[in-house]
């Protein structure tokens, strides 16, 4: 697919996975954000702070009532379901930053009564198909802070290179951050296509 070809990403919802079902956030789901979305753990390394139902319902009726991205600078944020019970157990988010560039980034929260189970990096890496066979995107990043291990294992086991280590690139939430850069290319995501 070239640069020319890459107009909008109109997934079918829910997206499905072997487990899970990744679709737009609902008013139905205020009560499962809180529950994740409210923790300051979770918020550690986030770019947000703990959020009240109020926020959640401000962003439910706003960026997150987005279904598809139609132009860069724009944000598609999914619900993560089981497909076995309805549970929401989290949320990720795929960033389309440039048309020219074709560049993206993807992004992820689980509640942690749901980790250590593989559900983020299985709509994480449904994600990636939705940014590289949906959109055509060439390069696909994900920013972490390196205190985050579990971010970083994670990236690391969707196939993601790390490619840079920027010591103490922001000063986050009271002090210096230092951030892990991981990339995807298209031509490198078929190998991991069918993990
Ligand atoms: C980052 C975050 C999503 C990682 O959560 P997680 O539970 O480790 O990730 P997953 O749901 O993919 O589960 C992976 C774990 O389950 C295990 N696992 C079990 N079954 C699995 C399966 N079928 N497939 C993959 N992993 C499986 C893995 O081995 C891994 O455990 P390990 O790290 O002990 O080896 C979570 O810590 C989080 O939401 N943090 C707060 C928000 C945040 O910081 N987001 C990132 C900002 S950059």
């Amino acid at each position: 697919m070239s640069a020319d070809q890459q107009s909008a990403l109109r997934p079918v919802y829910p997206v499905r996975t072997s487990r899970l079902l990744l679709r737009p956030l609902t008013v139905g789901d205020v009560d499962a954000l809180l529950a994740y979305r409210s923790r300051p753990d979770v918020c550690r390394y986030v770019p947000f702070e703990p959020m009240t139902r109020e926020v959640i319902n401000e962003r439910l009726a706003s960026l997150w009532a987005n279904t598809e991205l139609t132009d860069e600078g724009q944000a598609l944020t999914l619900g993560v379901e089981l497909a076995g019970t309805g549970e929401l157990v989290g949320d990720v988010v795929l960033f389309w930053h440039s048309r020219l560039h074709r560049g993206g980034e993807i992004g992820w929260v689980v509640n942690p009564d749901f980790g250590g189970q593989g559900y983020a990096t299985e709509a994480a890496h449904a994600l990636l198909g939705l940014g590289f066979d949906g959109l055509g995107l060439h390069r696909v990043i994900a920013r972490i802070d390196e205190r985050n291990g579990p971010s970083a294992k994670l990236a690391q086991r969707l196939g993601m290179r790390q490619e840079a280590r920027l010591v103490h690139n922001e000063f986050f939430k009271g002090e210096w951050s230092t951030e892990l850069d991981f990339a995807m290319l298209a031509e490198e995501w078929p190998a991991y296509r069918g993990a």
